[in-house]
């Protein structure tokens, strides 16, 4: 095997890049061990000079402009971790038109972009995202590698740590969803721009890469129905509480029978006790189900300096392997050779079928529960547990909850349509869906 140093210039020197200066730093004899080759950060480049840093980089490498990595002949790997699409997008199109392997960070820009991976397979250069999908955890080369030769039925994750988070402390403290989202932030699990995580789109970025990686799908993000967790209220958490569940921000891809895929992104009722229920706090979890493995659960954080840190240097660690035995693209970085992944048709919201969680907030009327089960009733939707809370005050809004039979997505927003415009229902119904694991 080559023995040379293994050069890296680092583009991006937010919370992750500074946590990747200070790993390579703490564990480089460990690393050093398992690579068979020092790493050496050749340049670092930082967006402004007035940024406070905690961690310097190296003495002598600090620059300003990401041509710098780009342009520098020495540099084997290209570290990404500025986030968003551009210009991230441009400086790893510019890196592997180099010949030049990349680690990166970015969900975003790898669920939007794919053709970067087409790309770099073209140039015959490698393109890891380890830390793309819930940050420490070691979920793509679990897929990618370890899932080789297993089918999977169904991979069901918490892969959004803000919104975890969120539901976690209104569930645990009792907080109002504005207050935990603050907490969020101030903790620094919150994308800068925090709608990606509290309306579903971050998970729906990183379930589209998990999608493509289990089943070979070549998919967007646009095609993941998605919901965020903005709407889930204080109640629903009590009430979910009452019948025995907690509520999840849950990313799920399941394979259909007839070859369709199952994506969704929404919060959901689990039962309290199930695997993903005790998933708390800002820890992530994907929960796969191998068809010869069967379950397989790996959980832990999602986000922050160090976690994500880990998963960026193990990527720089397999690509330097890569390097110093000339073995690149020997694993495919979508895990299915790109001549076998394909467009597969995914499942029209309305035709999934579960258990619901419902409630109204109506006012207290003789006869407004029969009409809303009528409307149920006249469209399958079968009532399988109910409850009515606190008394209509002065005429005030009760609230009423129930659960349901497996029904029809498509039966029960048809309900909930007409539901919203009877007489005394004073609010527009809440639905959340019961997943089973
Ligand atoms: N904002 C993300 C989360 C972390 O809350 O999980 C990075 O993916």
């Amino acid at each position: 095997m080559a023995s040379r140093t293994i050069r890296i210039g680092l583009i991006g020197y937010g919370v992750v890049g500074q946590g990747i200066v200070q790993l390579l730093s703490d564990n480089a004899a460990t690393i050093e061990g398992r690579l068979g080759a020092p790493i050496e950060i050749r340049r670092v480049v930082a967006r402004s000079p007035d940024k406070v840093r905690e961690i310097e980089p190296p003495e002598g490498t600090l620059s300003f402009d990401p041509d710098d990595v780009l342009n520098d002949p020495d540099i084997d790997i290209v570290v990404e971790v500025v986030g968003g699409i551009e210009p991230a997008k441009s400086f790893v199109q510019k890196a592997i038109e180099s010949g030049k392997h990349v680690v990166t960070a970015n969900k975003a820009l790898l669920a939007e972009h794919s053709e970067l991976i087409e790309f770099a397979e073209s140039k015959g250069v490698d393109l890891y995202f380890e830390a793309a999908v819930a940050g420490g955890i070691p979920i793509i080369r679990l897929l990618r590698e370890a899932f080789s030769s297993d089918r999977i039925i169904a991979l069901r994750g918490i892969v959004n740590g803000t919104s975890n988070y969120i539901l976690s402390r209104m569930t645990v403290a009792g907080l109002e969803f504005e207050e935990a989202l603050r907490e969020a932030q101030e903790k620094g699990f919150a994308e800068a721009d925090p709608t990606l995580d509290i309306g579903g789109g971050d998970a729906a970025h990183k379930l589209t890469i998990l999608t493509t990686l289990a089943y070979g799908a070549r998919l967007t993000p646009d095609r993941i129905p998605t919901t965020g967790i903005e709407d889930v209220t204080a109640v629903d958490i009590h009430f979910a509480n009452r019948f025995g569940y907690v509520i999840k921000p849950l990313a799920v891809a399941r394979a259909l029978d007839g070859g369709k895929l199952d994506l969704r992104v929404h919060p959901a009722l689990v039962r309290r006790g199930s695997v993903l229920a005790s998933i708390s706090g800002a820890l992530n979890a994907v929960y796969v189900e191998g068809a010869m493995l069967g379950p397989c659960l790996t959980s832990g954080l999602g986000a922050g300096a160090l976690p994500t840190a880990m998963s960026v240097v193990s990527d720089i660690v397999d690509v330097g392997r890569n390097l110093l035995v000339g073995a690149h693209g020997r694993v495919p970085s979508r895990a299915f050779q790109g001549e076998h992944l394909k467009d597969m048709e995914v499942q029209d919201p309305g035709d999934h079928r579960c258990h619901w969680y419902l409630r109204f907030t109506v006012r207290d009327r003789p006869g407004i529960l029969a009409r809303i089960a009528g409307v149920l009733g006249a469209s399958t939707v079968s009532i399988e547990q109910m409850v009515q809370e606190g008394i209509g005050q002065d005429d005030g809004p009760v609230v009423v909850v129930m659960l349901t039979h497996t029904s029809l997505e498509r039966n029960l927003m048809g309900a909930l349509e007409e539901i919203a415009t009877l007489d005394d229902v004073v609010e527009p119904p809440m639905a959340l869906r019961i997943e089973e694991d």
